[in-house]
């Protein structure tokens, strides 16, 4: 039930700042604060971030841009940062963190979402997540700025390492910048590369802009740059300043080859699931211990091996009490062998078995 539009819940939040202050002192309840707010406007609370989805729109083959107005509690949020999205699945907290590809005005914010192989969080919200749906978000992170002064930017991206370059370059060019722009990107297949059409109405519009992609599963023989990303790459661009996006090796060779001002960010990407019975690392963020596991047995097993002492009732996963969260690296379900791989996803622990090194909440 939506009782007043989001825009009003907009213009009447700074109106609540005296029930702020009282819940930052305990006066009152924010979680009883919240609950009215969302039964007058589902996306509208205290101080925590809610957005509504307003458009969704496939980019690529396996990556879709959702379209979100959020509440006036997202402030100060720029392109290129990244946020936490928040969704419960089956009774479970599920979170995972997207970058901002467009900022907006009035809480307009678009974040490019791609498929994950096991990915619970992200299939839901590519099959699923329709228009009007609500969503909790965390604030904006990250570091990651245009070189307003540079005579010349380079942006290179692997993967989905795109989205948080696209939302810097869209808005730099938005305010005029003139100066060289070359943006790489590095994808497995042709289908993979999102925003296409945008990025060449972008060259026509702005000449000062080149783009070229290299397919690094089967390139064509065409294609001017092939397999991944090395020095030679960089030839010919003559950048000033780089942006590298990816996953951490990617973004690793591109400092080893590149010696000028250079920004990176780097994001894990899923481990190749190794054979059950092979060796692993298990780490046990939370008592900051790392042991030699494998990958057949489960991790609640394996972390009673290790002296820990993680809750737990049925061992068949059918209770929930040993649902932990995945940090880092991927699992694989002993039931039926599915394999999970998001971080800040929950696993149980009595059916889950490492499927590389993993990092976990434990
Ligand atoms: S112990 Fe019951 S689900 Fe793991």
């Amino acid at each position: 039930m939506t009782l007043i539009p989001l825009s009003w819940s907009r213009v009447l939040s700074p109106l609540l700042q005296p029930l702020r202050w009282l819940a930052a002192r305990r006066w009152l309840r924010e979680s009883e604060v919240d609950a009215v707010l969302a039964w007058l406007q589902p996306a509208w609370r205290l101080n925590r971030v809610f957005a509504r989805v307003e458009g969704r729109e496939w980019v690529a083959e396996d990556m879709l841009a959702l379209r979100l107005r959020c509440n006036a509690n997202a402030r100060g949020w720029r392109a290129g940062q990244h946020v936490q999205l928040y969704l419960a699945l089956d009774g479970l907290r599920h979170s995972r963190s997207y970058s901002l590809t467009r900022v907006g005005a009035a809480g307009g914010i678009e974040l490019a979402i791609r498929r994950q192989p096991g990915g619970r969080l992200s299939n839901r919200l590519l099959d699923h997540l329709a228009v009007g749906g609500v969503l909790e978000l965390g604030q904006a992170q990250g570091e990651l700025h245009w070189p307003q002064d540079s005579a010349g930017v380079a942006l290179l991206a692997a993967g989905s390492g795109i989205t948080p370059l696209l939302g810097l370059l869209r808005e730099a060019l938005a305010k005029g910048f003139a100066a060289p722009v070359s943006l790489l990107h590095y994808v497995r297949e042709q289908g993979q590369r999102p925003f296409v059409e945008e990025l060449q109405q972008l060259m026509t519009r702005h000449p000062n802009l080149s783009v070229r992609w290299a397919l690094t599963g089967q390139p064509a023989a065409d294609e001017p740059l092939r397999g991944r990303f090395t020095g030679e790459h960089l030839q010919g661009l003559a950048p000033h300043h780089v942006l590298a996006c990816g996953p951490a090796g990617f973004v690793a060779t591109v400092a080893e080859h590149w010696h000028g001002p250079l920004q990176v960010e780097a994001f894990t990407a899923p481990e190749r699931p190794v054979e059950p019975g092979a060796t692993v690392r298990l780490g046990f963020v939370r008592t900051r211990r790392q042991v030699t596991g494998d990958s057949a047995r489960s991790l609640l097993e394996q972390a009673e091996a290790a002296g820990l002492r993680p809750a737990h009732g049925c061992r068949q996963g059918i209770c929930a009490s040993c649902t932990c969260t995945l940090l880092g690296g991927a699992v694989r379900d002993l039931r039926n062998g599915a394999l999970f791989a998001e971080p800040g996803q929950p696993i149980r622990l009595c059916i889950s078995a490492p499927a590389g090194d993993v990092d976990i909440d434990l």
